[in-house]
């Protein structure tokens, strides 16, 4: 009896558990009721009773002893390993930070709203869903404008539609602002197109004008050059065609030098050595009128380009879709 207690003793002395399972396997091994300990107490009942103090003493002492190594190192497993998480290993290498990345539509409308910015252009915005005088009427479009046919347009109810350009901006601001104001309204647009590479039912544009007692053609085309260098060099050269919006007067479309060619001729700008890339004119007197602007004491100039157009030519992006799929290969690119 006791040596069997001794040797019990020696191996609670030596055992170190490395797992919680092992600790438990342990406890089992000594203490379940089927246990060496437990089973030391069954065979106490045939100890002599000369000798039951004294082996009775040792006995209680070795489930102490027992008890007490099994609670101190249960404290310790307690202590690392029971919130579920393996024990902190700081020599790993730390977790890689996967930071996204900017949009190109975003990157390319920064790029436009911090070039205006400096030259004194400040933001306005206005709603995607667009009532009739804001996108039509107070622009001069006459009523038979196929732009207000449900073939172009997204229509809502008889008055409401999707915003077909930011031009609605240009009427909103008018209406509650005095001149003389210099406004850039980037924005979403919606025309009820067939989705395709060069064309897509939504896309974004920034609207761009200037009303005050003096504004001329002459700072329309100042203020576009000035922009085509900033955004596509300083050897870019711009290019107005005669054209036609309801809304300005004289109205033209800006071409640019082909960026990708250099003007020598190439796919993109079909070997023209030009590529347009937005529309402009003189505010027609009507729609300041329209806006409670006195047209005999103001004027002013208006643009607007669409902002994947930009892109395409900037990134050399040949897909319009591209633009709304998210495809992280895609837009992994723009970091
Ligand atoms: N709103 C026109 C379009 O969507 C662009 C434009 C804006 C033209 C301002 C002239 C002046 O095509």
């Amino acid at each position: 009896m006791n040596s069997k207690i001794q040797n019990i003793l020696n191996e609670i002395e030596k055992f170190e558990a490395d797992s919680k399972e092992a600790l438990e396997n342990f406890r089992v091994k000594l203490l379940s009721k089927k246990g060496e300990i437990s089973l030391l107490f069954e065979d106490f009942k045939t100890v002599s009773p000369g000798l039951k103090k004294e082996v009775g003493q040792k006995l209680n002492e070795l489930k102490n002893k027992a008890q007490e190594k099994i609670n101190s190192l249960k404290e310790k497993f307690e202590k690392t390993t029971d919130s579920g998480t393996p024990e902190l290993d700081l020599t790993l290498p730390g977790e890689e930070l996967r930071a996204g990345s900017r949009h190109p539509i975003s990157i390319v409308r920064k790029q436009i709203i911090s070039i205006f910015s400096r030259i004194g252009f400040t933001l306005a915005d206005g709603p995607e869903i667009e009532d009739d005088w804001h996108n039509f009427t107070a622009l001069n479009f006459p009523e038979d404008h196929p732009a207000r046919d449900m073939q172009d347009t997204f229509f809502i109810s008889d008055e409401l539609a999707l915003r077909t350009h930011t031009s609605s901006v240009q009427v909103r601001v008018m209406e509650n602002n005095k001149p003389p104001m210099r406004i850039l309204a980037p924005g979403r647009v919606y025309r009820n197109e067939a989705i395709s590479a060069r064309s897509h039912c939504f896309f974004h544009q920034v609207e761009g004008f200037y009303i005050d007692t003096n504004v001329s053609f002459a700072d329309l085309k100042q203020t576009l050059l000035y922009f085509a260098r900033e955004f596509f060099g300083e050897d870019t050269k711009i290019r107005l065609r005669p054209s036609y919006f309801p809304f300005t007067e004289p109205s033209a479309e800006m071409d640019i030098s082909c960026n990708i060619c250099k003007g020598k001729g190439c796919t993109v700008c079909k070997q023209s050595g030009w590529v347009e890339i937005l529309g402009c004119g003189m505010v027609d007197p009507a729609v300041l009128d329209n806006c409670k602007i006195d047209s005999r004491k103001y004027r002013g100039f208006a643009f607007g380009m669409g902002i994947e157009r930009i892109a395409m030519l900037s990134y050399r992006i040949k897909d319009l879709r591209l633009f709304s799929e998210n495809d992280v290969r895609f837009l992994n690119q723009f970091k």
